[in-house]
């Protein structure tokens, strides 16, 4: 069974794997696609998924075709300014983009919202963190979270107003995990971009592509899976790193999710393994910020 893990001090258990519903949102993923990676996902045991107001048709196919086991899930939503016709960062649009979401996803309440990727001279004015305490005493959400990495994580988790961080967290990604998550071990950690966006699938350089910057610091650190596909090599890594709660491989493709939970239930990749990596990420990576 996909092993599962109490939330932070939520009340939530999360399977190891979650899944990341960026790609079901996608215009070319059909119906019958998004259907079955997102019904085969709860059938193997996955209880986190995480979508956003920003990712197409993420939320609306999650409310059509999980609306009936909603209550299965754990459910991770994002929101912010300028998606879907959100003005600002003002607590009205957070508002509005929260009460968009129950509707699309078909919820009485989101778990578990986070601020998208909210800068740090907004968090500092503290009322979006005064509105979703708001929202969750109204009910409307159950947990609230920040998602975004580096200096305005560190001030998201640093100012106790969250329960739940939303990170990237991977082999070629690693200042989050290092300076910042075992800060507050009481948070609910869902790490984002697990398996570095699967930079190995390109042999050349994939100049202008989401995954160019961790295929430029794959080349660099030189790590070698020895005889792990990448894939488990990269998602061991991550979904047993200190502090993480669940790995959120993005796929709308069922046969990698179940890939990527065998993988998973292998266990953490092993100590002298883990040596290299740490070895060559203070050689090399140490300066590296984290990828938002
Ligand atoms: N909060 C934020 O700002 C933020 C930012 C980025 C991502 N996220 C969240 O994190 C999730 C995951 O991030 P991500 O999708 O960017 O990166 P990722 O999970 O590291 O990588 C996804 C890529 O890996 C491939 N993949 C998955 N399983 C595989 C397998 N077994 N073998 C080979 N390739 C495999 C997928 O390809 P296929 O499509 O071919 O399976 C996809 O291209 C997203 O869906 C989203 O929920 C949040």
């Amino acid at each position: 069974m996909l092993e599962r893990r109490p939330f932070g001090n939520t009340t939530f258990s999360v399977s190891v794997v979650g899944l990341g519903a960026g790609q079901v949102g996608e215009n070319d993923v059909t119906e019958a696609e998004a259907a079955e990676v997102l019904n085969g996902a709860l059938d193997l045991g996955v209880t986190l998924i995480d979508t956003a107001a920003s990712y197409g048709l993420s939320e609306e196919r999650i409310g059509r075709h999980l609306g009936r086991r909603r209550e299965e899930f754990v459910l991770s939503t994002k929101g912010g300014p300028k998606i879907n016709g959100q003005p600002d960062w003002s607590p009205g649009s957070v508002l509005a983009t929260i009460e968009r979401s129950l509707r699309l996803t078909q919820s009485e309440q989101i778990d578990i919202f986070y601020l998208h990727s909210c800068p740090i001279e907004i968090l500092r004015r503290g009322d979006l963190q005064d509105t979703l305490d708001k929202a969750v005493a109204a009910g409307k959400i159950g947990v609230a979270g920040y998602s975004g990495d580096n200096e305005p994580l560190a001030f998201a988790v640093e100012s106790g107003r969250f329960g739940s961080v939303e990170t990237s967290v991977n082999i070629a990604d690693q200042w989050n995990l290092r300076h910042v998550l075992a800060r507050r071990p009481e948070l609910g950690v869902i790490a984002k971009r697990p398996i570095a966006n699967a930079p190995w699938r390109f042999p050349d350089r994939p100049s202008g592509h989401y995954a160019e910057l961790y295929w430029e610091r794959l080349q660099a650190l030189r790590l070698d899976p020895g005889d792990m596909d990448w894939a488990e090599f990269a998602l061991r890594f991550t979904a047993y790193a200190p502090g993480v709660h669940t790995a959120i491989v993005g796929t709308a493709k069922l046969a990698h999710l179940r890939q990527n939970i065998t993988a998973t239930s292998r266990g953490p990749l092993e100590t002298g393994v883990l040596e290299g990596i740490d070895r060559a990420w203070r050689d090399i990576g140490s300066d590296w910020a984290a990828s938002t």
